[in-house]
């Protein structure tokens, strides 16, 4: 069974691994996705904000997206997605795997249930991010000596906008610890479906409020930049696990 790896911002490509392009319909439209071999392991590919990165958070299609990884048969989804910090100890470049988050998006879809002939789905979601796969990502980067944060409280916003520095205060009064724009619903709604999800973050930039400096996209950008080829050996890594 194929491994799905959703890439976020900065990683919208895998160089050096062969893949080949296909689209997949589902009942919430076609996903364009790339197959193939990484690491002795099959995958399926998906670029979460397109190959070009011109969809923003709020209009990706979650549902189409969790619903092809399903039809490909994906028994697991790794996905990368970049954070800005809300804890100060967690670096610009340091990777996070949260496993808990907080859904402060406003206007997306929450389920694949969704229609009215179907049945309601109530999902558990006490462990939302498979503890299994965050163990092996997490043993994978120490192998790899990278800084890696665990238990991670991951605060999703509906975006494109950054936060004010208000709302970063109320977010760590709350408990978050990292915050982005993408991690809800998608982890949901692979929840829905049985797929063992697990998100590994790469804090970018240290949230509104906290630097001196206005957070811009163009940072997040040069840190993905610089982080990205760590990231890929970090995956690669985990599949060569998983195939083992
Ligand atoms: N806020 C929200 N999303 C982000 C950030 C941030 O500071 N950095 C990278 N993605």
């Amino acid at each position: 069974m194929p491994i799905g790896l959703i890439g976020g911002t900065g990683l919208s490509k895998l160089p050096d691994v062969e893949l080949e392009a296909e689209v997949v319909s589902t009942r919430f439209g076609q996903v364009s996705v790339q197959r193939g071999s990484w690491a002795g392991q099959d995958i399926v590919f998906l670029a979460r904000h397109g190959a070009d990165e011109h969809l923003a958070p709020h209009q990706i299609p979650y549902q189409a997206n969790i619903s092809a990884m399903q039809e490909l048969g994906c028994t697991h989804i790794i996905a990368t997605n970049a954070v800005g910090a809300i804890r100060q100890d967690i670096e610009p470049g340091h990777l996070v795997l949260p496993n808990q988050f907080l859904d402060f998006t406003k206007s997306r879809p929450h389920s694949l249930f969704d229609d009215p002939k179907m049945q309601v789905v109530y999902v558990d979601v006490s462990e939302p991010y498979d503890p299994n796969l965050r163990q092996l990502i997490a043993e994978q980067a120490w192998e790899l000596g990278l800084v890696i944060h665990q238990d991670v409280v991951y605060v999703c916003t509906e975006g494109p906008r950054f936060e004010t520095p208000a709302e970063i205060r109320m977010f760590a009064t709350l408990g978050g610890e990292v915050v982005g724009m993408t991690g809800v619903p998608e982890v949901v709604l692979a929840c829905e479906v049985g797929i063992r999800y697990a998100s590994l973050c790469i804090a970018t930039n240290y949230a509104a409020g906290l630097s001196p400096q206005p957070v811009t996209a163009q940072e997040v950008h040069e840190l993905m930049d610089q982080r990205r080829p760590d990231l890929l050996r970090l995956l690669e890594a985990v599949l060569l696990q998983l195939g083992a």
